[in-house]
């Protein structure tokens, strides 16, 4: 009995299949209930009551012995056949496609908006074709506003010169003040309109991001610290900020945000004018007539909003010279933001 278990486990030891069936017909041969290890078993009674205990222990290690061989062989082949499956992919074209890459514009707005997103705000989006008092008159741009003249606005509609394209951003404020109530925290990607002259310096369109936020004692210290983060997060930890006073419609009291020169770190270079600042954003405390026409509260609710084009920042950031680049599409001009992607 010992002799026969010692040939079964060299025989098996050696074996080998070509295919599945193959390792099949191995486990019918062997473990089926008419295989070599069951006519072991039966002849099991015949053994010596003094060598039952070694006879058995060696049956069953030969057993398992078998049975892991076996399971070992098909686990080769069902894998062989995944790995077949895997190369076979069925979305493949015949030959090679080029990899498109993200438009710098889009790059730099999705970092704008993670950074906004990071400190809470959510993202608002709104018509770029809009009405007057979206734009203007719920913005608190007097009816003589030079912004509302034709050289500066393109009108859809003439007579009445009502319906627009967006100048900028601050529609999409409007648009959500109108129909929620505070706290307010949002950043508003869209693109914007102007009846300019194409150059390198201006476009007929380009792109801002707005934020706004509304709520019981907002203040501009709170402003001044979102924007510090903000400008710290774009442009590096080292990054200072300034305000400057400045005017807007639909902000009392406005500012505009200097960062330092991220070129000269401040001392002073071609790039900033020699003043070490460069500009990059506008804001201010809400006007308490732009709440009132949206129908928010002034005497219990106060906010602050901002706004930045992308194209600014992204200058800025890639020291790209020329608006035109941005529209043109140039792939030699789009791949060199690869790694930035
Ligand atoms: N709407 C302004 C523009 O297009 C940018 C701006 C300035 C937005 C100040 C604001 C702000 O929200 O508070 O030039």
């Amino acid at each position: 009995m010992l002799e026969k278990i010692e040939k079964l486990k060299e025989e098996i030891s050696g074996v080998i299949a070509g295919s599945l069936e193959e390792v099949e017909q191995l486990r019918i041969k062997y473990l089926s209930k008419k295989g070599s290890i069951s006519a072991l078993m039966a002849d099991f009674r015949n053994v010596p009551a003094e060598q039952k205990k070694e006879v058995g222990q060696k049956v069953n290690e030969l057993k398992t012995m078998v049975t892991e061989k076996i399971a070992a062989l098909r686990e080769s082949f069902a894998l062989n056949g995944d790995r077949e499956l895997e190369e076979l992919d069925l979305t493949r074209t015949e030959t090679p496609m080029e990899l498109g890459t993200r438009h710098p514009l889009s790059i730099v707005k999705n970092e704008i908006l993670r950074i906004f997103e990071g400190m809470g705000f959510t993202i608002a989006e709104g018509p770029e074709i809009e009405d007057d008092w979206h734009v203007f008159e719920s913005l608190n741009f007097a009816p003589d506003h030079p912004a509302r003249d034709m050289q500066d606005t393109f009108f859809i509609s003439r007579n009445p010169a009502d319906i627009l394209l967006r100048t900028h951003t601050s529609s999409v404020q409007t648009r959500v003040m109108e129909k929620t109530q505070p706290p307010i925290r949002i950043v508003c990607p869209g693109r914007v309109y102007r009846n300019e002259a194409i150059s390198a310096r201006a476009h007929c369109f380009f792109h801002q991001v707005e934020g706004l936020y509304i709520d019981k004692n907002v203040s501009f210290a709170d402003l001044k610290q979102v924007l510090l983060g903000f400008a710290r997060q774009m442009f590096g930890p080292e990054t200072k900020i300034r305000l400057r006073p400045s005017y807007f419609p639909f902000t009392e009291p406005s500012a505009e945000m200097d960062i330092s020169c991220d070129i000269c770190g401040g001392k002073g270079c071609a790039f900033c004018k020699w003043t070490g600042w460069v500009e990059i954003l506008g804001c201010g405390m809400v006007d308490p007539n732009v709440l009132k026409a949206c129908g928010i509260d002034p005497e219990i609710y106060s906010g602050y909003a901002f706004g930045m084009g992308i194209e600014r920042i992204t200058n800025l950031k890639y020291k790209v010279k020329d608006l035109r680049m941005f529209s043109e599409n140039d792939v030699r001009f789009l791949r060199e933001f690869e790694a930035a992607n």
